[in-house]
């Protein structure tokens, strides 16, 4: 086996089917098909179950490989001045557990997510299975035009969970969906209870790097500003290096600087 695919984790095609098999049982449904979907993944197998279901399924190595990186995003937010706040899990039924109830909980706030079905263990592998999402785009796929239009959205959906107690942790473009202009958060990570100041910062800081390059830095700004107090803009600055540090991200880190503390000046100056 190499190196790469024992980072990676993938899943036989026999597991694949076997757990695609288990999930039609548990939906109460006859198995028809399974298809592994398209995705350069290294955290997750994700597929398709009868062109209903979205399954994600987690390896023993994809916890493992999650918790290498759990432990370097705790180094890259304590080297940039900031408390770590990231949790790893110790089993991939925990990784699966955790989504659904995140994902469960931002139904319950009314923000948009795949409808979260269940969680289950097959043959060591953690299974999460949500409702499938046959056609949308990625945030960062979107064009300026429904980029502004959805920008409020993503802060109001974010200052939603922050009110909630709950933070994302993960945001990137390509964790937030976008299906006839409604958003569909997926993906949610584990922050430390006790945490969420940090965690809140965190997630407005991803946003607006995620959006930065789409709409640019006065609309990102501005519109988190509708949405999110000005202390938390102050301290979403503090993050934006560490989240350049990503190699998913094309955002400029000065004029978002410069923009956050534009608003913060006339918000004091009014
Ligand atoms: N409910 C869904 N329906 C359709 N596609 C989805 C759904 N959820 C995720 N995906 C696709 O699968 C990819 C991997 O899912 P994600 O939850 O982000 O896994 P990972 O934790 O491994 O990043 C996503 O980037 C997206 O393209
Ligand atoms: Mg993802």
């Amino acid at each position: 086996m190499t190196i790469r695919r024992l980072l990676r984790g993938r899943v036989s095609g026999a597991e694949l089917e076997a757990v695609a098999r288990e999930t039609a049982v548990r939906q109460d449904t006859e198995f028809e098909s399974v298809r592994l979907l398209e995705a350069n993944n290294w955290l997750s197998t994700p597929a398709v179950v009868n062109g209903e279901f979205f399954v994600k399924i987690i390896t023993r190595q994809n916890t493992i490989l999650q918790g290498l990186l759990t432990t370097g995003r705790n180094l890259g937010a304590f080297s940039s001045g900031n408390e770590a706040f990231f949790e790893r899990f110790d089993t991939p039924l925990e990784m699966a557990e955790h989504e659904l109830a995140a994902t469960r909980e931002m139904c319950a706030l009314g923000v948009n997510a795949p409808e979260p079905l269940e969680a289950f263990e097959h043959e060591g592998d953690g299974v999460l299975v949500l409702e499938y999402l046959p056609v949308f785009e990625t945030l960062d796929d979107l064009d300026r035009a429904t980029a502004e239009q959805v920008a409020p959205d993503l802060f109001g959906a974010l200052a939603r969970m922050h009110q909630a107690g709950l933070a994302h942790g993960d945001l990137r473009g390509e964790n937030v969906l976008v299906a006839e202009d409604s958003l569909y958060f997926i993906d949610a990570t584990n922050v430390r209870e006790g945490a969420i100041d940090q965690a809140r910062a965190y997630d407005v800081a991803c946003a607006l790097a995620a959006l930065e390059p789409l709409v640019g830095p006065t609309v990102a700004v501005e519109t988190a500003a509708e949405h999110h107090p000005t202390d938390v803009l102050v301290a979403a600055e503090g993050y934006l290096d560490f989240v350049n540090l990503r190699p998913d991200h094309a955002f400029e880190t000065p004029p978002l600087r410069g923009e956050i503390q534009r608003t913060v000046e006339s918000s004091a100056n009014s």
